[in-house]
């Protein structure tokens, strides 16, 4: 099948990449957003994420005449839904009184309404948003066939599930493994024909409903094995162990794979998309739930680590504190507040969760996040700098382990901070060359003391 003209719908992390992917490999795309800001932004020649190479591609299709941008849709060969699919902010489903969070498919359905008075006879629609298991078939499937035309007859639809790594996109689209699952056996081959425009990658052809279990299990793999190294991460502190010495030392077993702990789970996929399976079938995903539970609560455990910190330092108790947390005025520099290493996207991050949990108990925080200097986050003090964030601190809470922290000097540091006090919740640091500074370093899942070795 010969496909010349996309229509792709939603130009952030995945459709922008995609889009002028398409583009460069010969396709005419109009790239659509209903945010007019994105769309501003880009036909100024500029663009409004970060991902290492994208501008230039963009600025290639943009010059190559075949990419174009707008708010609106036009009739297309085919039509790429990349909208986002979060969980909705105010409302929480209810299972045997365990609450869990909702997928908000509001922008699915309207990037999908939008496509069908566009539809025509021999179209090809795909949706790349992660969703709930059944999407492609019982929500995306009707609203199309409004139009009058029947899926799999009329027109082909399938489920295509985007899974590149933030900071590697542009090379994952193209080299990454691509299953395409189909309503139709036609339609998924359909699909096949449109990505083998630039896939080099194997091109696999399913099912839209096994394409979509696909995306959500592999998120939700990762999302249960970091809860178990957040769990084991507690389980380390509690009997004076170094979790990451353990995690190396029982990763040398030839089928052993734990993951990193670290201050919790965030960004758009593996903090959300396990809870679509949860609302599709609570009574059938008891493990999900509580991976989920763990990963959320993690932010707490770092506050409560951050308290033992402070009552370990003899500061005060926190009961003699005239009923103050012992956090209360305490200055601290949050380093990161991206979701984790080397991106700029904040969404669901627990990085920020900590911060605002720490102010909560009445610390005063300043934020240094590279990726994002001028980002305005609610009720938090983003600094100008590191050395705005670190200059009067009382405690350095590494919380993202961007390359740029994991390689700063800490003897440079302390000629820049007052303070003598340090937490890593990532293990970027030395805790040596930290010592050697004038530094005391703790480590999240670290309670390994000499005279714990002694013992
Ligand atoms: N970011 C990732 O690393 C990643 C990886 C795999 C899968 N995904 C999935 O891909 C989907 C998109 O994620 P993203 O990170 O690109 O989201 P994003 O928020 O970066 O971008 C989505 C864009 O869609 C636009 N939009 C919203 N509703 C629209 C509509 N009705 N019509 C046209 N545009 C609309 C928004 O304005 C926004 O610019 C999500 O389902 C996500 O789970 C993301």
């Amino acid at each position: 099948m010969n496909f010349r003209k996309l229509c792709v719908l939603g130009l952030g992390y995945i459709g922008l990449p995609t889009a002028s992917t398409f583009a460069v490999n010969g396709l005419k795309v109009l790239g659509v957003d209903i945010n007019p800001n994105v769309v501003e932004t880009l036909q100024k020649g500029l663009i409004h994420i970060h991902e290492p190479g994208l501008r230039d591609i963009v600025t290639r299709a943009m010059q190559s005449g075949n990419f174009t941008v707008s708010t609106k849709p036009e009739k297309a060969d085919a039509f790429l839904i990349a909208v986002p699919t979060p969980f909705k902010e105010h409302e929480l489903g209810d299972y045997n009184g365990q609450k869990y969070k909702l997928a908000d498919m509001s922008a699915v359905i309207s990037a999908t309404e939008a496509i069908v008075p566009y539809l025509r006879q021999g179209n090809l629609v795909i949706l790349e948003s992660t969703s709930p298991p059944r999407t492609t078939v019982d929500l995306v499937k009707p609203i199309l066939e409004r139009s009058g035309l029947k899926a799999g007859i009329d027109f082909y639809l399938c489920y295509s599930p985007e899974r590149v790594l933030p900071g590697q996109i542009l090379r994952e689209l193209i080299e990454n493994a691509r299953v395409i699952g189909g309503v139709t056996f036609e339609s998924a081959k359909a699909g096949r024909d449109l990505y083998a425009t630039f896939v080099k990658g194997k091109i696999i052809e399913t099912d839209a409903t096994t394409a979509e279990m696909v995306k959500i299990m592999e998120n939700t793999t990762r999302d249960v094995n970091i809860a178990l190294a957040n769990e084991f991460s507690h389980l380390a502190e509690r009997f004076g162990v170094d979790i990451w010495e353990a995690i190396s030392l029982a990763n040398l077993h030839p089928r052993i794979n734990i993951l990193n702990p670290g201050p919790g789970v965030g960004g758009h996929c593996i903090s959300v998309d396990p809870w679509f399976l949860v609302e599709a079938a609570p009574e059938l995903t008891p493990m999900i739930y509580h991976a989920r539970q763990v990963n959320d609560s993690q932010p707490h455990f770092v506050v409560e680590k951050l308290k033992q910190t402070f009552a370990a330092q003899g500061d005060f108790p926190a009961d003699k504190n005239g009923g103050l947390s012992i956090l209360n005025g305490k200055r601290i520099a949050a380093l990161g507040l991206v979701y984790k290493p080397d991106v700029d996207d904040l969404r669901e991050s627990p990085a920020a969760e900590i911060v605002h949990l720490l102010q909560e108990e009445g610390a005063q925080v300043k934020a240094w996040e590279p990726f994002k200097p001028d980002a305005k986050m609610n009720g938090i003090h983003m600094s100008a700098d590191l050395d705005e964030a670190i200059h009067d601190a009382d405690l350095l809470l590494l919380l993202v382990r961007h390359s740029e922290f994991a390689k700063l000097d800490p003897l440079e540091l302390a000629s820049k901070t007052k303070a003598r006090l340090a937490l890593d919740t990532v293990n970027a640091w030395e805790v040596d060359e930290w010592q050697k500074a004038g530094f005391r370093l703790l480590r999240l899942g670290v309670n390994k003391t000499p005279a714990a070795n002694a013992a």
